[in-house]
């Protein structure tokens, strides 16, 4: 199959789509989806997002062959003070992901997740933490990528990949 999007590493100007992915991982159910706004400038959200990209943070768009941001991938290293739904650790960095919805099922998500957990490796890391709710297919993705649930909370688990 010919490739028809790939992947760069995102830049400090990518923190716009960053934020409209998070939106679409916060209303990955659809339906009476929460706005933008409101998602975004919720404690909860925000702190996958401010200060994009500051020193730590790292990511990878990816792009139809118009040069359009179709999805993306990345991970920030959040303090205790201030977790994650995903949070396992200190030194533990959590991944957000978010894929257009027109160009869901096409692979884009599965590329975009090897990148980052390359680059994780790459830099040193000995795991990467996500946070999903039980019920997304997204877990199917996760599991088949080598994420283990590690907690089980209310309707969310938080899955662990290990990297070496
Ligand atoms: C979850 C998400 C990032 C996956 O990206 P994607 O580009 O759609 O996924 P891919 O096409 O790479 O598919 C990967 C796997 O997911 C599963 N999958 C994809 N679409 C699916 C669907 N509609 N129903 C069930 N499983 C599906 C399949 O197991 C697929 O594996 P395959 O390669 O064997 O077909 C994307 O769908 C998305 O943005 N969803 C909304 C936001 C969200 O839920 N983010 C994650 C929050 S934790």
């Amino acid at each position: 199959m010919v490739e028809s999007f790939r992947i760069r590493p995102a830049v400090q100007a990518d923190g716009g789509f960053l934020g409209d992915m998070v939106v679409e991982a916060a209303n990955w159910r659809g339906g009476g989806a929460r706005p933008r706004h409101e998602v975004i400038s919720s404690a909860e959200h925000s702190r996958y997002l401010t200060g994009w990209m500051r020193p730590g943070d790292t990511g990878f768009v990816a792009e139809d062959l118009r040069g359009e941001p179709i999805g993306a991938a990345w991970y920030r290293m959040l303090p205790r003070s201030e977790p994650g739904f995903g949070w396992v650790g200190t030194g533990v960095p959590e991944l957000i992901i978010g894929v257009r919805p027109i160009w869901r099922a096409h692979g884009v998500g599965r590329a975009l997740l090897q990148r980052l957990c390359e680059s994780a490796r790459a830099q040193g890391f000995a795991r990467l933490s996500l946070s999903v709710e039980r019920d997304n297919f997204a877990v199917t993705l996760y599991r088949s990528e080598g994420f283990a649930v590690t907690q089980s909370g209310l309707g969310r688990d938080t899955m662990v990949k290990r990297l070496r």
